[in-house]
């Protein structure tokens, strides 16, 4: 079965999880589109918070109704996907160069479920890039700090400026991604920490304590997981 068919049984799986009256995350990314087709499917009366422009334009082509993050307090249920899911449903996200919204989104969620194929699934995080978003301004210079931490916690990789077509990839709020190719992640708390207290840095993609489940689509069907 391809990734992309493991995608979709798990989109239209969490689906199935929403009811109508719900606010919903929108997440972002291919595995996540399945799930707002599938939504848009079941014409439930729901309202949908988008975690990218993308994902907004997707939704509204669906008419699944795109209401302001700001003006919502809090959102029922988030579907999102993910690059890795490790131990305890720890995840690596913003491979689409989303996860400055995605967190936000996540964390004002009551529940968050995380969708993806059984290849994302992994015994250690960090074989995917690790994405982190940083301010344009003095960029270089916040990833030279970066590069500091990364060697105080023993990491020898470099972070990495995400370019496509040569230029620098945009996020959707005009930061830059640095992606760092730890190749293994053996303490994601710490690391996370450790970025999070850097000065430029806005945001990372290390998603930690906040799945509430895992569905992976598989040949066998929707198996879910939980922390
Ligand atoms: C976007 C994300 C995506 O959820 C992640 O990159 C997975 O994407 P896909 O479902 O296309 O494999 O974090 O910022």
């Amino acid at each position: 079965m391809s990734a992309e068919d493991q995608k979709r049984i798990a989109g239209e799986a969490a689906a199935q999880l929403v009811r109508a009256g719900m606010t919903v995350g929108l997440g972002t990314g291919s595995t996540a589109a399945w799930f707002v087709k599938a939504l848009a499917a079941r014409r439930l009366d729901v309202r949908g918070v988008p975690t990218s422009e993308a994902t907004a334009a997707l939704a509204r082509e669906l008419s699944i109704p795109v209401v302001d993050f700001d003006s919502v307090g809090r959102i029922d249920l988030t579907v999102d996907g993910a690059d890795e899911i490790g131990p305890g449903l720890s995840l690596i996200k913003g491979g689409g160069a989303a996860l400055l919204r995605e967190k936000l989104v996540w964390e004002a969620s009551d529940r968050c479920v995380v969708i993806a194929d059984a290849a994302k699934q992994v015994v250690r995080l960090g074989a995917f890039a690790l994405p982190v978003e940083v301010v344009a301004f003095g960029h270089k210079t916040t990833a030279n700090r970066i590069c500091d931490v990364l060697a105080e916690l023993e990491f020898s990789q470099m972070p990495r400026l995400r370019t496509k077509d040569g230029a620098p990839v945009r996020t959707d709020g005009g930061n830059l991604i640095y992606d760092i190719a730890c190749g293994s992640i053996p303490e994601p708390a710490r690391l996370a920490d450790a970025l999070k207290s850097i000065t430029g840095v806005v945001e990372h993609g290390l998603f930690l304590d906040l799945a509430d489940l895992a569905i992976i689509g598989t040949p066998d069907g929707a198996r879910q997981v939980e922390p």
